[in-house]
């Protein structure tokens, strides 16, 4: 019997770490490396490396030999990972699987791999992560998912990588972050999402990651600064959101405590407020080349500031840029700046300059800018800018808002990205407004008027993601009006006159993922009113006159996270119509005249929902069945100014961080105990007073006294509750 048959292999690499069995392993691994060294392979028996690279392989060679340490399979044809695949060779700590036209990891595909620290999967064709497509992978330190087709991420989907500390998921194409999506990842430092289409992420997106210091952004589709999801990130040092579309950043935008580098490089950014970082208050480097900026306020409250990058932004250094060079100069930051006016300082930097020297001729910031920087006029060059409209070159931009203009001007820049009209009175928009405006991704139309959109109005616009028609006079809409704008992801429609939801339209708006349609007058929304949203996930329906949901008017939506049918007209809750929303987790009723819920109201979407709005309804009734379902996933639960004197059982509300029960006339009698005792374990204001009996009107239910005499009371608590009273006596009496 050879020497190795009394060692149990799962003993083997632990052996190897041992000097005295150095020698006697190696003899031995290449006994075994002769003997089972797949063909197509090449083996290391120092290495305990297995490398079959480039051999059209379709599947992981099942004969690896066990004590592998290294398994590389890159540029092969391996379609998918089946269940189990590396179970025969657990003491992997390298695998890398890139190129290899992956387009499926089954769950459990990883199962075994518990000593696996490097997982490479980096250009292949994978759509979808699992929830246990990553099982197993108890030591992984690094995922490079780098290079996929990632659509989306299901919250869980990282659970059991604790140990992971860098994620890499640039290049693929996510455009949304559910909450929670990299829940379980305790010990992450780094995570890129660079070059992707993330356009929104959830309030809590970036919840638990408390060791998370670096996190890329950069390429993405971002157009307004997500401030409260990226607040979560407490403890990052460095963040960086290059390239996307944001072109203002308001006050107290930044609210990372800790964040010290911060890039803000290559976006469209023309305006910051001079308290944006406040709440950011360590930030040191502050990276801002190629934006839009013509001025930059001093800002004065960054006491740790060193560094500001403002290289190819069109700032002349006129009597503008003053207060900026005094507090620079003052407060030793170095500012790298190019002036790009006047005549006389182009192409200084604004450091090798005297304050003093920095005068204005022209009243406005923008007459002080070079006629190459900026046109006006059509004349002007050969650079094409309609009349009465500025187009900041070579940034994409076309803007003629506020000027009372008639007709929608033409001629800009093909080029153009974002096209500001808003603020005009056009009244219509005819065919073939924007033709040739191939690469528009936002057109805002707000305020102008607009009561007619001609079928072709939209023609040509095939890359445009966000549209604002808010606040027009627009009662319908042609059906081949969407026809082109298939990328369409934000919809604003609000504040118009639309009587009814113009379906026929929608169904080319596959990718629309937020509707703005509050403030209408629609009535009903019949069967199928969403038809072709597939991907919708927010959909806005406040204030309008909504008095029946059809059962199926929802239906085709299936992913929405979010539906606001507040300020509406429904007599009860729409329960059959909640059927079919897997992951819906806010809905808002609030302001609808519902005076009773019946028995299992939000059963169809209690395993999602986390936020429900039931205030302001003149509800007089909650049936104890009206909850059935709802629980341990409700965040948070406004039932304030209602008509009921009781409420359900709350017992198994667990996770609950907001409830609002004001202005609630509860009945403050036995009956209300169960209510009570609850309040009692509860760390949370919620606000509730009894209304009746009359000498109890206005008391808060959590103090008043009546409770003890009734059956069920116990006595600990009887003891607790005089003490309060007595100290709240002491107080008065010492007054
Ligand atoms: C892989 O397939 C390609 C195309 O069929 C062929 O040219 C190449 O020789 C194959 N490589 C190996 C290692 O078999
Ligand atoms: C993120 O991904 C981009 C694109 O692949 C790459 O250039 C960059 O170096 C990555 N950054 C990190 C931190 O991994
Ligand atoms: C500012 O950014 C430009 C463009 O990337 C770069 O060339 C320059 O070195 C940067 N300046 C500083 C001080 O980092
Ligand atoms: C539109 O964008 C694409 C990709 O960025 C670019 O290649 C093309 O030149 C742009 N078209 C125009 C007219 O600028």
């Amino acid at each position: 019997m050879p020497f190795f048959c009394f060692f149990p292999s799962q003993l083997l690499p632990r052996m190897w770490a041992s000097a005295n069995f150095l020698l006697v392993s190696a003899l031995l691994t290449e006994s075994l490396v002769a003997e089972r060294c797949p063909q197509i392979c090449t083996c290391d028996s120092i290495k305990y490396q297995v490398v079959c690279l480039n051999k059209n392989l379709t599947k992981v060679p099942f004969n690896i030999l066990q004590i592998t340490k290294r398994l590389v399979l890159q540029d092969n044809e391996i379609t998918v990972i089946p269940l189990g695949t590396f179970l025969s060779i657990p003491y992997l700590t390298h695998l890398n699987l890139q190129r290899c036209k992956i387009s499926s990891i089954e769950e459990g595909a990883f199962r075994g791999l518990g000593q696996l620290v490097y997982l490479n999967l980096a250009s292949n064709n994978i759509a979808f992560i699992y929830q246990e497509s990553l099982d197993g992978l108890s030591s992984l330190r690094q995922l490079i998912l780098e290079n996929n087709h990632i659509e989306e991420i299901k919250p869980g989907a990282f659970g059991q990588l604790g140990f992971l500390s860098l994620l890499n998921l640039a290049k693929n194409s996510l455009v949304y972050l559910p909450d929670m999506v990299f829940q379980g990842l305790q010990m992450i430092k780094w995570i890129n999402l660079s070059h992707n289409s993330l356009n929104v992420f959830a309030n809590e997106a970036f919840g638990g990651l408390p060791t998370l210091r670096k996190l890329c952004l950069h390429h993405n589709e971002l157009q307004f600064f997500p401030t409260e999801a990226l607040s979560r990130l407490a403890d990052i040092n460095q963040l960086d959101l290059g390239h996307n579309p944001i072109t203002y950043i308001g006050e107290e935008a930044f609210e990372m405590a800790h964040l010290k580098q911060l890039y803000l490089d290559n976006m469209a950014l023309q305006e910051i407020s001079d308290r944006a970082f406040v709440r950011s208050p360590l930030l040191h480097t502050l990276d801002l080349h190629n934006n839009q900026l013509l001025v930059l306020q001093p800002l004065t409250e960054m006491v740790y500031l060193k560094k500001i990058n403002l290289t190819g932004n069109p700032m002349p250094c006129t009597c503008h840029m003053r207060p900026l060079k005094e507090w620079a100069d003052k407060a030793k930051i170095h500012i790298d700046v190019v002036c790009a006016g006047p005549l006389a300082f182009r192409g200084e930097h604004l450091e090798s300059l005297q304050a003093t020297d920095m005068k204005c001729k022209h009243r406005t910031l923008e007459e002080d800018l070079p006629l190459t920087m900026v046109s006006r006029k059509p004349e002007e060059g050969a650079v094409k800018c309609p009349k009465g409209c500025t187009c900041l070159l070579d940034y994409q931009h076309g803007k003629c808002d506020n000027k009372n203009l008639l007709s929608i001007p033409k001629g800009f820049p093909s080029n153009t990205q974002l096209l500001d009209l808003q603020h005009n009175e056009f009244h219509s928009i005819p065919d073939g407004s924007f033709l040739g405006l191939k690469n528009l991704t936002s057109l805002h139309l707000q305020n102008c008027k607009i009561e007619v959109l001609q079928p072709g109005a939209f023609q040509d616009l095939k890359t445009l993601i966000y549209l604002y028609l808010s606040n027009n006079d627009i009662s319908s809409v042609d059906a081949d009006v969407f026809r082109d704008t298939t990328q369409l992801a934000y919809l604003f429609l609000d504040h118009n006159k639309f009587t009814q939801i113009p379906k026929d339209a929608f169904s080319y708006l596959s990718n629309l993922f937020a509707f703005y349609f509050q403030h209408n007058s629609i009535s009903q929304l019949p069967d199928n009113a969403l038809a072709g949203m597939q991907k919708l996930r927010c959909l806005y329906l406040t204030g309008n006159r909504i008095a029946h949901l059809s059962p199926r008017a929802l239906r085709q939506a299936k992913m929405l996270e979010k539906l606001h049918l507040d300020e509406n007209s429904l007599q009860e809750i729409p329960t059959k119509a909640l059927r079919g929303l897997p992951i819906l987790n806010e809905l808002k009723l609030s302001k609808n005249p519902i005076k009773y819920i019946g028995k299992a109201a939000f059963l169809p979407i209690a395993r999602s929902l986390q936020h429900l709005h039931l205030d302001n309804m003149g509800l007089e009734q909650i049936s104890s069945g009206a909850f059935t379902g709802l629980g341990p996933n409700i965040k948070s639960l406004y039932l304030e100014n209602n008509r009921m004197q009781n409420l359900p059982n709350l017992h198994g509300f667990t996770a609950l961080e907001v409830i609002n029960l004001n202005d609630v006339p509860f009945s403050c009698d036995c009956r209300l105990l169960p209510l009570r005792k609850w309040l009692d374990n509860l760390n949370l204001r919620v606000g509730a007073t009894c209304g009746s009996p009359a000498n109890l009107r206005n008391q808060k239910v959590k103090f008043v006294t009546i409770f003890q005499s009734c059956p069920g009371w116990n006595i600990k608590k009887a003891k607790q509750a005089s003490l309060t009273e007595a100290k709240t006596r002491v107080r008065s009496c010492s007054k």
